[in-house]
C-alpha cells in the first residue's frame, strides 16, 4: 500500500493456500497480497468457510502456503524459527478461548507468554498482573480458568496475548458467543487500543466500532470492502401503496 512510508509489520506476497494434497487439493486462498502497518485497524468480514481463519494461520506459519511468502519487518520467513519470531510479536487470539488457555489459574495463563519470551519469573508475574489490570481484570490472578464465564475467558485469552506486548493482533471472532455486556467490554478495550490489528467478525456493528478499514474474502481472493451496505427498509406513507419517490 503506497500511502504508507513505514515498513509493514508483516506482509503477504502472492500467498496461495489449499488444504489437501495434489489432486484432492481444495484451494482456500489465491494470490493474496496484503500488508499490515502500525496503527491500522482492519475488520475482516466474510461468510463461514471463506478462509478467514486460514489467512491468520498462514500469517503465523501454522499453515504453510503452497506459494508466496510471508514477510516480517520486510524479511521473508522460511524456517519454523523465523515464524516463531513473528508469533512473539503478532498475537493470535484464537476463536475459542479454551484453545488458548491451558493452565489451572488465570495468572499462569497470562504469565506464560512473558515467561516464554525469557522474562524472569517475577517480571513475568508483574507483567501478567499489570496486563490483567489494564484489561479490567484486577483480582483475577488466582481465579480458576475453567470456572470463568465465556466473556471472562475471552478477556483472559486477550490478556495472555497482550502480556507479550505484541506489535499486532489477529483477533478471530472475538465477540462470538458473548453476551451484550461482554461484547461491549471487548468493544471498549479494542477502541482504546492502538495496536495494529486484523479483527475477524460477522458482527458488522462491532467491526464498525473497532475498525477503520474493511476487507473480505470472496472466491479465494482478499478484497477491500466498503463499510456502508445497501439495506432494505420499510416505512409508512400516507398514500399507502401509491408509487412515490424519495
Ligand atoms: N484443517 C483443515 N483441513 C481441511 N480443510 C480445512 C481445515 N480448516 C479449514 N478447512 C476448510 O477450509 C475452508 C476455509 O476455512 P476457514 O479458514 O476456517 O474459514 P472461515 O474462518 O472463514 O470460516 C473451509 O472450506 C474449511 O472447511
Ligand atoms: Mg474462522
Amino acid at each position: 500500500m503506497s500511502e504508507h512510508h513505514t515498513t509493514a509489520i508483516f506482509s503477504l506476497k502472492g500467498i496461495s493456500f489449499g488444504y489437501g494434497q495434489n489432486d484432492s487439493m481444495r484451494p482456500v486462498l489465491h494470490d493474496v497480497d496484503f500488508s499490515l502497518h502500525p496503527g491500522q485497524r482492519i475488520g475482516l468480514y466474510g461468510p463461514n468457510g471463506s478462509g478467514k481463519t486460514t489467512l491468520f494461520r498462514c500469517i503465523t506459519g501454522l499453515a504453510r502456503p503452497q506459494s508466496g511468502q510471508v514477510l516480517f519487518h520486510g524479511l521473508p520467513l522460511n524456517s519454523e524459527n523465523d515464524f516463531y519470531a513473528l508469533r512473539c510479536k503478532v498475537g493470535f487470539v484464537l476463536q475459542h478461548a479454551e484453545d488458548q488457555l491451558f493452565f489451572p489459574t488465570v495468572l499462569e495463563d497470562v504469565a506464560f507468554g512473558p515467561l516464554n519470551l525469557g522474562l524472569a519469573a517475577d517480571e513475568a508475574r508483574e507483567r501478567a498482573v499489570a496486563t490483567l489490570r489494564d484489561l479490567g481484570l484486577a483480582g483475577f490472578e488466582d481465579r480458576l480458568t475453567h470456572r470463568l464465564s465465556g466473556g471472562e475467558k475471552k478477556l483472559v485469552s486477550l490478556a495472555a496475548v497482550m502480556a507479550m506486548q505484541p506489535e499486532a493482533l489477529l483477533l478471530d471472532e472475538p465477540t462470538n458467543g458473548l453476551d451484550n455486556d461482554a461484547r461491549q467490554r471487548i468493544i471498549d478495550i479494542l477502541s482504546s487500543l492502538d495496536t495494529a490489528r486484523i479483527t475477524i467478525s460477522h458482527d458488522w456493528d462491532f467491526l464498525a466500532q473497532t475498525s477503520t478499514q474493511y476487507l473480505t474474502i470472496a472466491h479465494n481472493h482478499l478484497h477491500s470492502c466498503a463499510p456502508s451496505f445497501a439495506h432494505a427498509h420499510m416505512h409508512a406513507h400516507p398514500l399507502g401503496n401509491e408509487p412515490h419517490e424519495h
